[in-house]
């Protein structure tokens, strides 16, 4: 370790002269020559279909002025335009121009904050500001943005294009998109506009429903105003438990504590809460109040040791070790634990709950940005760049009123299984957070619970996963037993299937795609798929069981050469996961209605 840091601190030396004068940092978009003949991917260098997507060219604005004669432009010439972001997080799609000639419009120096207005309490920001820009520079005003995302490197534009959200079931609830007073909008015009339109929304407005969250097909979101409060303290203490009164505590532990959220490790048969309430500025605890909350899986990692860690879970994956599995699980969560994941009283050392300490330091962190350009030696766990994290990450919110049983029959499927899930403790559980009905059209139709569950992925996409049976069964239950809505920045293609009839409002939101972009400039196969105005977001074939790109109704869309069919879920019926059948009596059952066809449109439930 030390070692280590010696190195890295040289290198970084080092780097910081070479990388001036000569290479700019890797970026998720490539181009063999300056900015044409283009690839993209997301930050994790992986779609959940493992396509690559192209793009002819991409454009780097910094003005409003530049962003309009592009998109002007290429509404001239017809071109499909897409908008990227500084990092690209989202996991699904999204990002993707269709066809030859698609143009990628970055965000990345359209980075400015424009105005704090302290009066009223509100700040101004380019899109392609970062959430961790935006809290620093409304912390300087002494203002803060009260619930967000955890995360630093989202975009202002990207997160409220995709719902992005804390946790909360105080004031408007935990999505930012909430919080929007206003919005301006770059999307094609006819001749008569000069071939750009733009539009300034205001809460209110009837098109800022649909504007709030539009995944980019509405336009180029250029810049939004955003509502805040005055600085504020919170004082947070985590409580493990046992997990047998879980569906009891989720409605009201959620109304009892303004930041609550529950991270649950369900094969450990423990949930840990977050008590995390707004205190008095004057408020110390532990450590003069000065806490800071450096989320210990978000900070930079010895590349060294994220190797060790994935060629573990390979070995562990290869030899369906399960009980390997749960005990590195168990050490992963004590380390956590220990120290308190990464949180601290005083900026440096945790001596004790509560943490007390100011809405800037706690909200969220990041600081493995830091390390991108120190060749490697440290970085992000998922940075494809490196051998580490693989993962694919499941994510929904159930209804606060069927939270509950969902959570029972998870806990069935435990009893059954009792090891299924220390994979996806792995990655520190299944992180649950409260989100609120809104009134955007794609956002949340009612009071929910997110969950947040990441697992590991093969790097051949052949090969089935431990426990790939209960994984996949969870996912079906959430999604077509409960109705949940899937986050539209992440999850695998199953999640979207048939997703747009769960929204009462969709064709409102539809309605408004049609007048700003009548001819589906920002519109791509992906999103069409997602809106329902193509096809399916399912892709037929050999193993796509595996990857979510469908549900299995075909012993071959499992791994029937591994042992792998298709079989119904253990605790919901109706699932339809690809199970390990190791007896030919079994295999028999399998076969009399693996033959029959299920569909599982998102509705048809
Ligand atoms: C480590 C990590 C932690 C995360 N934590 C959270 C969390 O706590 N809560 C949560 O809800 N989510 C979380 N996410 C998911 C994240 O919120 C979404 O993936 C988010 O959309 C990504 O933002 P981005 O800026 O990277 O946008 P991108 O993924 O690049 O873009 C998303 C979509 O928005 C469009 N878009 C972006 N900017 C604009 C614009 N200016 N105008 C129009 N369209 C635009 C893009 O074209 C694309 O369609 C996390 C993701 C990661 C990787
Ligand atoms: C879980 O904790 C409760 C008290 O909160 C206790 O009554 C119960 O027996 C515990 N269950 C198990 C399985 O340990």
């Amino acid at each position: 370790m030390v070692l280590l840091r010696g190195v890295f601190q040289f290198s970084c030396f080092f780097l910081l002269i070479f990388v001036v004068c000569c290479s700019p940092p890797e970026d998720h978009i490539k181009c063999s020559s300056k900015n044409t003949d283009c690839t993209i991917t997301n930050s994790y260098g992986i779609f959940p279909d493992r396509s690559t997507c192209r793009a002819a060219e991409v454009a780097y604005p910094s003005t409003e002025e530049e962003l309009i004669s592009i998109v002007a432009k290429a509404t001239e010439n017809k071109r499909k335009m897409k908008v990227a972001t500084r990092y690209s997080h989202s996991i699904p799609k999204l990002v993707c121009p269709d066809g030859e000639d698609g143009l990628l419009i970055s965000t990345k120096y359209l980075n400015h904050v424009l105005k704090i207005d302290v009066e009223a309490m509100t700040i101004t920001v380019e899109s392609g500001v970062t959430l961790r820009q935006l809290i620093d520079e409304a912390a300087k005003a002494e203002l803060v943005l009260p619930y967000t995302p955890y995360w630093w490197g989202l975009t202002i534009g990207g997160l409220l294009s995709t719902g992005a959200h804390g946790s909360t079931l105080r004031d408007k609830g935990s999505a930012v998109h909430d919080y929007l007073t206003e919005l301006r909008i770059i999307s094609p015009g006819g001749a008569e506009d000069g071939y750009a339109k733009v539009r300034e929304l205001k809460d209110g407005d009837q098109d800022f429903n649909a504007a709030k969250v539009s995944l980019g097909v509405l336009g180029v979101i250029s810049q939004v105003t955003l509502k805040l409060q005055p600085m504020f303290k919170r004082s947070i203490t985590y409580l493990k438990k046992n997990d047998s009164d879980l569906g009891d505590m989720v409605t009201s532990f959620g109304n009892e504590h303004e930041f609550a959220d529950i991270t649950w490790y369900p094969s450990q048969r423990k949930a840990v809460y977050r008590i995390d309430d707004r205190v008095y500025t004057n408020t110390h605890g532990h450590g003069h109040g000065h806490g800071l909350y450096d989320f210990t899986p978000f900070r930079a990692t010895a590349s060294v040791e994220l190797g060790i860690v994935r060629t573990t879970e390979e070995v562990q994956e290869s030899l369906s070790d399960a009980a390997g599995k749960c005990l590195g699980a168990e050490t992963v969560i004590l380390a956590l634990e220990t120290t308190a994941y990464g949180l601290s009283n005083n900026g440096i050392l945790f001596t004790g709950y509560p943490v007390i300490g100011y809405q800037n330091h706690i909200q969220a962190s990041g600081t493995c940005l830091d390390s991108l350009n120190d060749a490697l030696i440290t970085a992000c766990a998922w940075d494809p760049r490196v051998k580490g994290e693989f993962f694919h990450q499941t994510t929904f919110s159930v209804g606060l009123s069927v939270a509950k049983s969902f959570i029972q029959d998870v806990q069935k499927l435990i009893e059954l299984e009792p090891k299924a899930m220390c994979g996806v403790e792995l990655y520190n559980g299944i992180l649950m957070r409260y989100v609120k009905a809104s009134s955007a059209y794609l956002g949340k139709e009612e009071d929910a619970i997110d969950f947040d569950i990441s697992y590991y992925r093969s790097k051949d996409p052949l090969t089935p996963r431990l426990f790939e049976d209960i994984l996949e069964e969870v996912e079906q239950l959430a999604l077509f037993k409960y109705g949940a809505l899937p986050h539209w920045g992440k999850n695998r293609n199953v999640a979207f299937d048939g997703v747009i009839n769960k929204y009462k409002n969709a064709n409102e939101f539809l309605k408004v795609k049609r007048v700003y972009d009548p001819f589906g400039l920002f519109s791509s196969e992906w999103t069409d798929q997602v809106l329902g105005l193509k096809n399916s977001v399912i892709i037929d074939k050999e193993g796509c069981a595996l990857e979510g790109l469908c549900i299995c109704s075909q012993d071959i869309h499992c791994a029937p050469k591994k042992g792998y069919y298709c079989s119904p879920g253990k605790v919901y019926k109706d699932a339809r996961v690809c199970a390990r059948v190791t007896s030919k009596m079994n295999i028999c059952e399998e076969e009399q209605w693996g033959s029959q066809d299920f569909t599982f449109g998102g509705i048809k439930i």
